[in-house]
């Protein structure tokens, strides 16, 4: 039984290849892909099997997915407008080697949230079931690194910016969402499924801050700005404009409630509570 991975060069797919290694599977069944494999040589040392994907390339594709039973296709980064075309040749290209299921990482409510980002998540879940696919769908809900990561700034300014208003995250870590996808490739009974997945606890931006300023005894605030304003802040910092515009985008939806779930499946598929906001930010700390 042969499992692809793509985005294995990226930090979940690394993490679900490192989840799959934990199931016991044997590590010349996992195959990491990505565009440049140099940067998964630690995996080939261990066994995994290592092939060059880049969803712009139809051939690489084929040759990587030649011999695979199941394919996780992890959504691939920005540019947004080329996304649904990437993702549409990866799952041509795994029928056409004819895997009996892709699990696909999508986004929370992926079918009703009308933000920038589900967009292109659900044209992908339309084009699975146009093309008939076998498919699980993991609507991941946001990273709880989105958060942790900008603690340094927020400790420099005492503050979280964001434009999510009152609204609830669902966020997990990377590495429960990468369990979860280990969970579905290597047990049976999933193809059909929509998971939505997210944390067991969610919590506002301001409990966010709030939660921040306990873990590191400075007093940190939640300043909610109007998304122009948030973009102008975000690019200003120095972050790529178009990626400036889909944060902004994205918080909105978030106070739109378009990132919480409350349906318990990430607890349900990895056996136990996902990892608190709590947890991970005394983990950053460290
Ligand atoms: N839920 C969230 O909060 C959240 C946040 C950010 C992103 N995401 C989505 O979740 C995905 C995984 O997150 P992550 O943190 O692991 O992101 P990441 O570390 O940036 O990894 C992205 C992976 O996708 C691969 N990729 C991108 N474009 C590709 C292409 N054209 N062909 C083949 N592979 C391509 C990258 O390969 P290279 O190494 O070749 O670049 C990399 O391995 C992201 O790609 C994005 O769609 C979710």
């Amino acid at each position: 039984m042969s499992i692809v991975v793509t985005g294995a060069t990226g930090q979940l797919g690394r993490l679900t290849v490192e989840a799959l290694l934990r199931r016991g599977g044997p590590a010349a069944d996992i195959v990491a892909t990505g565009r440049d494999t140099a940067g998964i040589k630690d995996l080939a040392d261990r066994g995994v099997v290592t092939r060059r994907a880049d969803f712009a390339d139809p051939d690489s594709l084929a040759a990587a997915f030649a011999g695979a039973e199941k394919l996780l296709l992890i959504s691939a980064s920005i540019p947004v407008d080329e996304r649904l075309a990437h993702h549409c040749r990866a799952i041509d290209a795994a029928l056409t080697a004819g895997v009996s299921l892709i699990a696909y990482t999508s986004m929370t409510r992926a079918d009703t949230a009308r933000t920038i980002l589900a967009g292109t998540h659900r044209a992908t879940e339309e084009y699975l079931r146009e093309r008939d696919a076998h498919a699980v769908v993991l609507r991941n809900s946001w990273y709880l690194e989105n958060y942790t990561d900008q603690l340094p700034l927020a400790l420099q300014h005492g503050t979280f910016l964001g434009a999510a208003g009152g609204g609830r995250v669902s966020a997990a870590t990377r590495a429960d969402y990468a369990e979860a996808a280990a969970v579905v490739l290597t047990t049976e009974g999933h193809t059909g499924a929509f998971y939505e997945l997210g944390g067991d606890q969610a919590f506002t931006l301001a409990e966010l801050a709030a939660t921040a300023s306990a873990a590191t005894g400075t007093p940190i605030a939640y300043s909610d700005l109007p998304a122009g304003a948030f973009t102008q802040a975000l690019t200003g910092a120095g972050v790529p404009p178009e990626l400036a515009r889909i944060l902004a985008d994205s918080d909105l939806g978030l106070g739109r409630g378009e990132l919480f779930t409350d349906t318990g499946d990430l607890r349900r598929l990895i056996g136990r509570p996902t990892t608190t906001l709590a947890d991970a930010l005394a983990a950053a700390l460290r």
